[in-house]
C-alpha cells in the first residue's frame, strides 16, 4: 500500500482529519481537485464572505452609526477594489497557512481529480495516477444546488462564489433563498448600497427556529431595509438588456444580479461509488454509519458529503472522530453541541434543540429570555438590539438549547455549547460568576430567567 490513509477533499474536513491521521502516525495523502487547499471555506466561503461582512459592515457604521458617538466622518467613500484585494489576501495567507501545515505533517498533496478504480483501495486521479491506500475518506463537500427556473449563467444569476467577487457594487440585487448565505450575502450588499429582495420560499425567516426567536430576526433585517418577499417563490426568470426579471408568485422584479442561495448538493457524483457499493440517497449524501464508515469496506465519508449540518466546524470534528476510530481510538461527535452561525449583523448563534425540536422529543421544557436592551455593554457599545433564549428541560433543569441574536453572538456562545457538552443546567450557568460590563452577563440573566430571577428584566 503507497498510504494509510487517502483523504478526498482538502477541505476544513479533509485537511483536519489528514492532520489528525499524521499526528497518529499514518502515512497520509491529501487530494483536492483545486489548485489551492482549504476547500469551499477558505477559497469561495466562510473566509471570503467573514472579510467581506467584516469590511461592508465598517463602511456602513462609518456612515450611519459614528456620529452618534460625536464621530464625524465626512465624505466616507467605498473603494470596492481594494476592499475585494483585502479578501484576498486574507485567503492567501490562510491557504498558505494549510500547506505549511500539510508540509509539517509530512502529508503527501496531490492536485487533482480523484475517483475510485475498481476496488475500494484503490484511487485514480484524472492524469492517469493511481495511488492505493489502506483506508479512504471521502471528504469532497458541497457544491451550491441550482434551479431550473434561475439557472447560474456565472455573470447575471450566481451563485455565493460570484457573488463574493462582484466587481462593482448592483443597483438592485435580488436574493433567492432567505438561509444563511442568503442574509449573509443580503447584508453586505446591502450594506455597500444595493437594493436588496430577498425571496424566501416559506412564510418567516429561520423557520426551523422557535417562532418568536424567529420573528425577532425577521423584523431586526426589515428594518435594516431588506425588503423581503416570503411565501414566495420565483416561476421565471427572463433576461432583458443587462438586467433579470424574476417571475414571482404574484409580481414581478426587474434586478440587475440574481444570487441564488437554496441550499447546497453533496458532491458525490464522479467519485465512481456505484463501481464500489457506497450507497447514496436520492440527494446525492453518502450513507454512513456512527462511526461514519460508508457501506463498503476501508471507506469513510465526513463533512457536507454525508447527512447532518453543512458546516466547517462540524466536518472538522468528524474528520478528527474517524482518525482517532482508524488508529484504534474512539472517535465521537456530539451532534447536540454543535453551534451555528449566521454572521450578519447583528449576528445570529444557536445551539442544541429548538422548543419544538424538544417538545417533539417528549421534553416538558422551561424557557428564559433577556434582550440586549437591558445589558450594560451593548448600551455602551452602541447596538441594543436582539436577545438571548435558553430552553431548558423541566424535569431536572438541564440546559437543551440556545438561540441567540445580537452583537458577538458568534463568541458568546461558545459558553452555551460548552454548557451543553458538560451537561450543565440552567442553575450551573446562573451560578456562574460572569464579568461586569460584558455581553455574555445577558447569558446568566438568560438562565435565570429560567426560573423567572432574572435581575435585570
Ligand atoms: P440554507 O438551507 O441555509 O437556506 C436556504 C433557504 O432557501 C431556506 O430558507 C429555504 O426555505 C429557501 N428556499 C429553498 N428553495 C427556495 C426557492 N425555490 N425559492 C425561495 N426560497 C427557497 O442554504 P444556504 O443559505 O444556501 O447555505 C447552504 C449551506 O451552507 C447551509 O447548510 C449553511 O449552513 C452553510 N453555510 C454556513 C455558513 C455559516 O456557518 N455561517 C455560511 C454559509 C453557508
Amino acid at each position: 500500500m503507497d498510504f494509510d490513509l487517502i483523504v478526498i477533499g482538502a477541505g476544513p474536513g479533509g485537511y483536519v482529519c489528514a492532520i489528525r491521521a499524521a499526528q497518529l502516525g499514518m502515512k497520509v495523502c491529501c487530494i483536492d481537485s483545486r489548485a489551492t487547499l482549504g476547500g469551499t471555506c477558505l477559497n469561495v466561503g466562510c473566509i471570503p464572505s467573514k472579510a467581506l461582512l467584516e469590511s461592508s459592515h465598517l463602511y456602513h457604521q462609518t456612515q450611519t452609526d459614528l456620529a452618534e458617538h460625536g464621530i464625524i466622518c465626512a465624505d466616507v467613500t467605498l473603494d470596492l477594489p481594494t476592499m475585494m484585494r483585502r479578501k484576498e489576501k486574507v485567503v492567501s495567507k490562510l491557504v498558505k497557512g494549510i500547506d505549511y501545515l500539510m508540509g509539517s505533517n509530512k502529508i503527501t498533496v496531490k492536485h487533482g481529480q480523484a475517483s475510485f478504480a475498481d476496488n475500494t483501495q484503490t484511487i485514480k486521479l484524472d492524469n492517469g495516477q493511481q495511488l492505493s491506500g489502506k483506508n479512504i475518506v471521502i471528504a469532497t463537500g458541497s457544491e451550491p444546488l441550482a434551479i431550473d427556473v434561475a439557472p447560474f449563467d456565472g455573470q447575471q444569476i450566481v451563485s455565493s462564489t460570484e457573488a463574493l467577487s462582484f466587481s462593482e457594487v448592483p443597483a438592485k440585487l435580488a436574493v433567492i433563498g432567505g438561509g444563511v448565505i442568503g442574509l449573509e450575502m443580503a447584508s453586505v450588499w446591502k450594506r455597500l448600497g444595493s437594493e436588496v429582495f430577498v425571496i424566501e420560499a416559506r412564510d418567516r425567516l429561520l423557520a426551523e427556529l422557535d417562532d418568536d426567536f424567529s420573528r425577532t430576526c425577521t423584523d431586526i433585517f426589515h428594518d435594516q431595509g431588506l425588503q423581503f418577499y416570503l411565501g414566495q417563490t420565483v416561476t421565471a426568470t427572463t433576461r432583458k438588456d443587462q438586467q433579470v426579471q424574476l417571475t414571482l408568485n404574484d409580481q414581478r422584479l426587474t434586478v440587475d444580479k440574481v444570487l441564488v442561495a437554496v441550499g447546497r448538493r453533496a458532491n458525490s457524483d464522479n467519485l465512481g461509488l456505484d463501481r464500489i457499493g457506497v450507497q447514496r440517497q436520492a440527494n446525492g449524501m453518502i450513507v454512513v454509519n456512527q462511526q461514519l464508515q460508508t457501506t463498503a469496506d476501508h471507506v469513510y465519508a465526513i463533512g457536507d458529503v454525508v447527512p447532518g449540518a453543512m458546516l466547517a466546524h462540524k466536518a472538522e470534528e468528524e474528520g478528527v472522530a474517524v482518525a482517532e476510530h482508524l488508529a484504534g481510538g474512539i472517535g465521537h461527535v456530539n451532534y447536540q453541541a454543535i453551534p451555528s452561525i449566521i454572521y450578519t449583523f447583528p449576528e445570529i448563534a444557536t445551539v442544541g434543540l429548538t422548543t419544538k425540536q424538544a417538545k417533539q422529543q417528549g421534553v416538558e421544557v422551561k424557557t428564559g429570555k433577556f434582550p440586549f436592551t437591558a445589558n450594560g455593554r451593548a448600551l455602551a457599545s452602541g447596538y441594543h438590539k436582539g436577545l438571548i433564549k435558553i430552553i431548558a428541560d423541566r424535569r431536572n433543569d438541564q440546559l437543551l438549547g440556545a438561540q441567540l441574536v445580537g452583537p458577538q453572538v458568534s463568541e458568546i456562545i461558545a459558553e452555551l455549547v460548552l454548557a451543553i457538552e458538560y451537561q450543565a443546567s440552567t442553575e450551573d450557568l446562573a451560578r456562574t460568576v460572569h464579568a461586569h460590563t460584558t455581553l455574555a452577563e445577558a447569558i446568566k440573566e438568560a438562565a435565570l430567567a429560567c426560573d423567572g430571577r432574572a435581575i435585570h428584566s
